[in-house]
């Protein structure tokens, strides 16, 4: 691998519309799920689990519930706001070659999880850690990674068959992409840009 990391961190995108669909090396998942399972973990519960799915009819259900979800969140919006969202992909389940869920175990590692006795929630932080790594992995194999949130937990457990207490925490689609875009979509699309870092750095207090 050649790119530098502060490269790679800077190069990832969340990706919509640049999918091709093309194939995607057994040997290439392999290393972007081994780099998401190496995340640090509280306790070392490692409470991830990864499910790569393949089906069509599932990817085709799950983009019909998407779709229903958008449609909510659009219900809320008016005015600019609604005409700037409407323009807004918000998903590439159907274009992506496959997806990978990522779900969080909340009794993964217990009942003593060494550093979250205070912190309940220090688990998902855990789960999500292996989601940064899974995407920069995949920029760095020069793939795309989009996070789709518009849905409900529910009917991605019940669709996956995902077990009682288990939290599916993500549906990334991944694959081969044309490009990765220089500017995030939301910020081409006039949605909202990035908050300049002077902002959100604090020196002793906040
Ligand atoms: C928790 C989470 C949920 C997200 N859900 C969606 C989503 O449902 N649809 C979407 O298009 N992008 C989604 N994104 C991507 C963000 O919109 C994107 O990261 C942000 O606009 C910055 O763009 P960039 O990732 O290309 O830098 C999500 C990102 C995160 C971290």
């Amino acid at each position: 691998m050649t790119h530098d990391l502060y490269e790679i961190i800077h190069r990832r995108r969340d990706v919509r519309a640049e999918f091709t669909g093309e194939p995607l090396d057994d040997a290439v998942l392999d290393r972007i799920l081994t780099a998401a399972h190496a995340a640090p973990s509280v306790g070392m519960s490692q409470p991830w689990d990864f499910i790569v799915v393949r089906d069509e009819s599932l990817k085709k259900a799950f983009h019909e519930h998407v779709r229903h979800e958008r449609d909510v969140f659009a219900a809320t919006l008016s005015g600019d706001a609604a005409d700037r969202f409407a323009r807004i992909k918000i998903d590439g389940v159907l274009e992506s070659t496959l997806s990978i869920v990522v779900t969080h175990d909340p009794e993964r590692g217990g009942p003593a999880v060494l550093g979250r006795h205070a912190i309940a929630d220090a688990g998902l932080y855990s789960a999500c850690l292996a989601i940064q790594n899974l995407w920069l992995a995949a920029t760095a194999e020069d793939l795309g990674v989009g996070w789709v949130s518009f849905y409900r937990e529910e009917f991605l457990r019940e669709l996956l068959g995902i077990p009682d207490g288990i939290r599916p925490v993500a549906w990334l689609c991944a694959g081969p992409v044309s490009r990765l875009q220089e500017v995030p979509d939301l910020e081409r699309h006039g949605w909202r840009n990035r908050r300049p870092l002077e902002l959100a750095r604090h020196e002793d207090r906040w």
